[in-house]
């Protein structure tokens, strides 16, 4: 497993956490209570932190990234992501917030300043723009994304199951090592 200091910064990680040996954890980057981090995703928090809340899970290949502070953007763009939040297959966040129970779908794209408030579906494929609030109990598709239409009260059910169903996985994975 790759967690590296960076200027004396360490990754808190809270002991319940699955981190997938292949990933790569740098610097300044905190992550809440049964939470997972799979194959091969990159997080660098090295010009700003990282905060990951509670009971998300972070998908293969996902590259997490930041913004740092500059004269006319005092605190740049930290990347946070909040609790019960899945993170699909290869997706980039760079920069962001992201609320809690929110699913990222598969290959998406979320860039600087961009707010995800919480329960939104983001499609797989998406591009959310620099900047953009989605707001919270709607479907976003689309690159740009565009919001699509309410969510359903089983897709809402839906973003706590997924949630859960990565934290009996991680718990499996914990318990092979
Ligand atoms: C977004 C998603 C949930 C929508 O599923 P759905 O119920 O089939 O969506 P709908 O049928 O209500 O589609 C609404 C519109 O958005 C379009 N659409 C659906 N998913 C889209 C996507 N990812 N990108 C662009 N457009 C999409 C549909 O074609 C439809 O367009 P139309 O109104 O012009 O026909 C699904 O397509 C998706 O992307 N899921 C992500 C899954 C994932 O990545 N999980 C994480 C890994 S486990």
């Amino acid at each position: 497993m790759a967690i590296r200091s960076y200027k004396g910064i360490t990754p808190a990680i809270d002991a319940s956490v699955y981190v997938d040996e292949s990933a790569v954890l740098v610097g300044e980057i905190r992550i809440g209570k049964d939470s997972s981090v799979w194959p091969l995703v990159a997080a660098r928090g090295d010009v700003n932190y990282i905060r990951i809340g509670e009971r998300t899970n972070i998908q293969d290949g996902s590259v997490l990234h930041l913004t740092r502070a500059s004269k006319s953007n005092p605190e740049g763009y930290p990347l946070i992501i909040g609790d019960e939040v899945t993170v699909g297959h290869k997706v980039m966040l760079h920069g962001c917030q992201l609320g809690n129970r929110i699913l990222v779908g598969m290959g998406a794209i979320v860039m600087d300043n961009a707010i995800i408030e919480d329960n939104v579906i983001i499609g797989g494929g998406s591009l959310v723009p620099p900047k953009k609030r989605l707001e919270s109990g709607y479907l976003y598709v689309g690159s740009p994304v565009k919001q699509a239409r309410p969510l359903t009260e089983q897709e809402l059910d839906f973003l706590a199951i997924s949630a859960d169903n990565y934290v009996q996985l991680k718990d499996e994975y914990l318990a092979e090592n």
